[in-house]
């Protein structure tokens, strides 16, 4: 099929039925690069609520029916520990794959899902890690870049009142403060973080966390220090209470300040050298990413896949490491 642009409009098929799939497909299809054509879930009539929200497509309630299904990209919005392997099963299906962040829970879904996709080169694996896309991670990226004698340490901040902690505190066991799927803090929010930290300072050197861990076994919120030649960048995470801190970046007689590192809304620096430097956002912060995904399945740009992947691979190798800092386990790791 054809889009407005000359291009392919991309088959969709969507598994997980939540609000943020629903902003996914609407961003998705903004873009002209994808139309959704299919709708996984367990639940038939939960399926058919979603085409309500969105628009006809075809309904299953089987995975393997629906990777069977002529769908070209699959875009995954499951629990954390699902992500993996059915980004595995949709890569053997011979489908490009959209999988929502965390990409992956541990180290050995990694290596399983880089070698899946090494296995099927033609088919691509894009993690929705939304703020990366957005215009103002690059002009943060530029500035970091352009001042960095003197860059000497950040605190980047992604704290949020989940609107699922009142339902945990009441005693139910929602997916995202469970250990269950690779629920927590560090996993939801924190790797916003620790994907602007490499994405903006590089690898660090040493990584800690310390989380403050609920009766669950995730952690609720936690501080977690990333070590670099320059300085320390300190990373503030969590789910049960909010924040109006901002994220800096500090270079000496001038600090870059920015709201939480998942929204990169407004950027400004004050200081000697004080400017706003943001750009004004598109409505649907969904839209960059989905953009970026659509062009580069479309066109088959494997440079674009590759730099993306690769950014995915060094964030997930420290989310390891700074897990393996802790006492956080959970039902999906390795016996
Ligand atoms: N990029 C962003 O801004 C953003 C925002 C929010 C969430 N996310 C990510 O999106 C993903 C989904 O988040 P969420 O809060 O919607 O998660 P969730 O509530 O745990 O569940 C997501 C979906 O998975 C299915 N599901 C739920 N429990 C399941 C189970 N036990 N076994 C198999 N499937 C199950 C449900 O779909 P069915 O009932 O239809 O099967 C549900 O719609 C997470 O990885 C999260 O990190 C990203």
């Amino acid at each position: 099929m054809k889009n407005e642009k000359g291009g392919t409009t991309l088959k969709l098929g969507i598994i997980g039925t939540n609000g943020i799939t629903v902003q996914f497909v609407e961003a998705a299809e903004g873009t002209g690069h994808f139309q959704l054509t299919a709708v996984y879930s367990r639940h038939e009539e939960t399926a058919r609520q979603f085409i309500v929200e969105t628009h006809d497509a075809a309904i299953y309630t089987d995975l393997a029916a629906f990777f069977a299904s002529p769908i070209d990209v699959v875009y995954i919005a499951s629990p954390n520990g699902l992500h993996a392997g059915q980004a595995i099963q949709a890569l053997n299906a011979g489908k490009h794959v959209i999988v929502e962040k965390p990409m992956v829970t541990d180290r050995s879904q990694l290596a399983a899902l880089e070698e899946a996709q090494a296995a099927h080169p033609d088919q691509l694996v894009f993690e929705a890690a939304r703020h990366v896309y957005d215009p103002n991670y690059q002009v943060i990226a530029d500035y970091v870049k352009n001042h960095k004698g003197a860059l000497c340490g950040a605190t980047l901040v992604n704290a949020k009142y989940s609107s699922r902690y009142d339902a945990y505190l009441a005693g139910d066991d929602p997916n995202i403060f469970s250990p269950r799927f690779g629920g927590g803090a560090l996993m939801d929010l924190g790797v916003y973080s620790v994907y602007t930290a490499i994405g903006w300072f590089g690898l660090p050197s040493e990584v800690v966390y310390l989380p403050n861990v609920l009766s669950s076994g995730v952690d609720g919120s936690g501080v977690a220090s990333l070590s670099y030649d320059f300085g320390n960048v300190t990373l503030l995470i969590g789910k049960n209470y909010i924040t109006q801190a901002p994220s800096e970046i500090y270079f000496g007689k001038t600090t870059l300040s920015f709201g939480a590192t998942g929204v990169l809304d407004h950027a400004h620096t004050f200081g000697v050298d004080a400017q706003d430097l943001a750009k004004p956002q598109v409505e649907n912060p969904l839209a960059y990413e989905a953009d970026y995904f659509g062009r580069a399945i479309e066109t088959g740009d494997h440079a674009a896949f590759a730099k993306a992947f690769n950014l995915a691979k060094q964030v997930h190798t420290v989310m390891g490491q700074l897990r393996a800092t802790t006492d956080i386990h959970f039902g999906t790791d390795p016996e």
